[in-house]
Parts: C-alpha cells; structure tokens; sequence
C-alpha cells in the first residue's frame, strides 16, 4: 500500500489548444495540453505528485525536516519548501551557487516558506548530494528527524506520482499517440513511460543530467511495478537544449512565443519551453506529423520565469 500525503492535488485537465495546434503546423485537433501546471499549492508544477509519495514516506519514518537539493532556482526546492510547511516540518535547500544573487523568481518562494537555505558553492550534483549529507548529519546530531528528498524529487518512490499520471492520461486522451515531456532528472518521464509504455512518451533533454535516457531506464526499474524498458526504447530528444541546462535557446523562445500568443500559455524558459521546442522540432522533421494526436505535459515552472533574465528582456520588448 502507497503511503502519501495529502498535498491538495487532483486530477489534472487536459484541453484542446486548436490555434497553437494549427501554428505549430498540426492539424487544430491534434494537440492537447495537460495541465499539470495547474497543481496549484506552493506555486504549482509537476514535483508536488512526486512529493506526494516521497513525503508520505517521509512522515510515515518519523520525519521532522526534509533536506534536499538543487539549482538556486529549482522549482522542486521550492515545492519542497511549500509540501514540508503544509505538512509542519522545517526545510533546508543545498542549492548550487555562492549567494541568492539577485533574488527573485523561486528564490522569493523558498523565503515566504522560510527554508533554510544552504549554498554549497560550485560543483557536479555529487558535490550538492555531500553538502546534503552533511547537513542531514548536523541536523540529526541536534536532535531532528531527516528525511533527504532526491535531487529533482526522482527515485523510483517519487515517480510513482507520475505513474498516477498516466493512468488519468490513458483515461482522458486514450488514443494519445505522442505524449511529450520535459526530462530534468527524469522521474516524470519514468513514471509516465511505466504507465504508457515507451513507445508513445516523448522526452525532451533540458541538458540537468548528463545521462538522462540511463536515468529514464534506471527510474522505471525502480518503481517497482513490474515494468521495465530497455535504453533503446526510451525516446528522449536530445538535441533542443541548446547551449546548456537553464540557457534558452533560439528555439525555446520561438516556444514561449507561440505558446503565449496562440493560446495564451505562459512557459517557462528552462523546462516547458525546451520540452515544448522539442516538440516544434518532432514536427518538422516529421517525427509528430497532422493527426497524430499529441499531448503536451505542462510541468509548471512559473515561478522561475520570473528569476530568468529573459523576462527583462521581453518586458523590454514593449517599449
Ligand atoms: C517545471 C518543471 N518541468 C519539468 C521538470 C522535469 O522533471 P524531472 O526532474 O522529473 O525530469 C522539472 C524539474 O525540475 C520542472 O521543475
């Protein structure tokens, strides 16, 4: 029996967007949005279904603080942050990087809940993962009980959030033939490749991870249903994230563009805008073609628009 907790989500909906559809050369039928940006607690997004189960897991160990880990602008410290206040226990982000630096966007969140914020300087996702230890270490001497929550919220318990995912997909669009998908550190995709089957998820590399199609493959394994894929089978486009985990490219704007003027969708610039490029990219090069019906993923990610430089830049645009 899963042990979750309660974090105020429900079942998502997917609506049709026929104008982006047809701008983005598809038939307007064809593409469907699900709106996972509409989780709404602590700001919304994909990570609140994984800490559903990991932070049942957590209170149900005795947790009384969580400690996890990310980028200064992880949208899953943030919700982190939110799910461990909602549920009373204390919080501590190890975020990547020396300083807030010009503090806005998550990290504007991550204050609001009151999170302790830990800056573990720069260095690989080990680097983060041992100040992590650390910290729990420190904490545990002082008496607490610490849950560490994985970097992205994805180990095979949290994935299973998206198992759930797929299972309200597979009922709302069944005849669903792409259903497409940022991958940061993968457990969405993984979750929804164990619900779907490899063949109709479409992942698109954000560049967080350096392996991500072995982290696909190693995290559907791990939800323990049974289910497992080969790496040959795992469909992940890795060739849209332009210059880098966080940089938006030419082609991530072009997404946020579109998506904001033909169906009044806002993307973020690191996640959704580069899975949504991805999906451009599947159309013209005939990957997705008219009548294929095709589900959009929206992971969420508002808050960190705001704590990118790109939205200066198109505030700037108006003159
Ligand atoms: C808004 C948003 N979308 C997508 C993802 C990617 O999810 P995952 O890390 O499960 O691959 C993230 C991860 O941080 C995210 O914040």
């Amino acid at each position: 029996m899963a042990r979750t907790v309660d974090l105020g989500l429900w079942r998502t909906p997917v609506e049709p967007v026929p104008r982006l559809s047809a701008a983005v050369g598809l038939d307007p039928d064809d593409l469907w949005v699900k709106r996972d940006d509409w989780l709404g607690h602590g700001g919304g997004g994909n990570k609140l279904r994984k800490l559903a189960h990991l932070l049942g897991v957590a209170v149900a160990d005795g947790a009384d603080t969580v400690v996890t880990t990310g980028a200064a602008q992880s949208n899953h410290a943030r919700l982190t942050a939110a799910a461990a206040r909602r549920l009373g226990l204390d919080v501590v982000l190890v975020l990547h990087g020396d300083g807030p630096g010009e503090a806005t966007g998550n990290l504007a969140l991550d204050a609001l809940f009151g999170a302790e914020v830990v800056w573990a300087g720069a260095g690989g996702d080990e680097v983060l993962a041992a100040r992590a230890g650390e910290v729990a270490a420190e904490r545990e001497r002082g008496g607490a009980t610490v849950s560490v929550i994985p970097f992205g919220g994805s180990d095979g318990v949290g994935a299973r959030g998206y198992v759930e995912c797929a299972a309200e997909l597979a009922e709302q669009v069944p005849d669903a033939r792409h259903v497409v998908v940022a991958v940061g550190s993968g457990g969405t995709m993984a979750g929804l490749v164990t619900g779907l089957g490899p063949e109709r998820v479409l992942g698109v590399d954000t560049g967080a991870v350096p392996d991500p199609v072995a982290r696909v493959a190693r995290l559907v394994a791990a939800t323990a249903t049974g289910r497992t894929v080969r790496e040959d089978e795992v469909r992940v486009r890795e060739d849209v994230a332009g210059e880098g985990y966080g940089v938006l490219s030419a082609a991530g704007r072009e997404a946020m563009i579109l998506a904001g003027r033909h169906a009044g969708i806002v993307l973020d610039p690191v996640y959704t805008a580069t899975a949504f490029a991805g999906l451009l990219a599947g159309v013209r090069d005939g990957a997705i073609v008219p009548g294929d019906r095709t589900v959009f993923v929206h992971t969420g990610g508002l808050p960190g628009l705001f704590g990118h430089p790109v939205a200066a830049e198109l505030a700037a645009t108006l003159g």
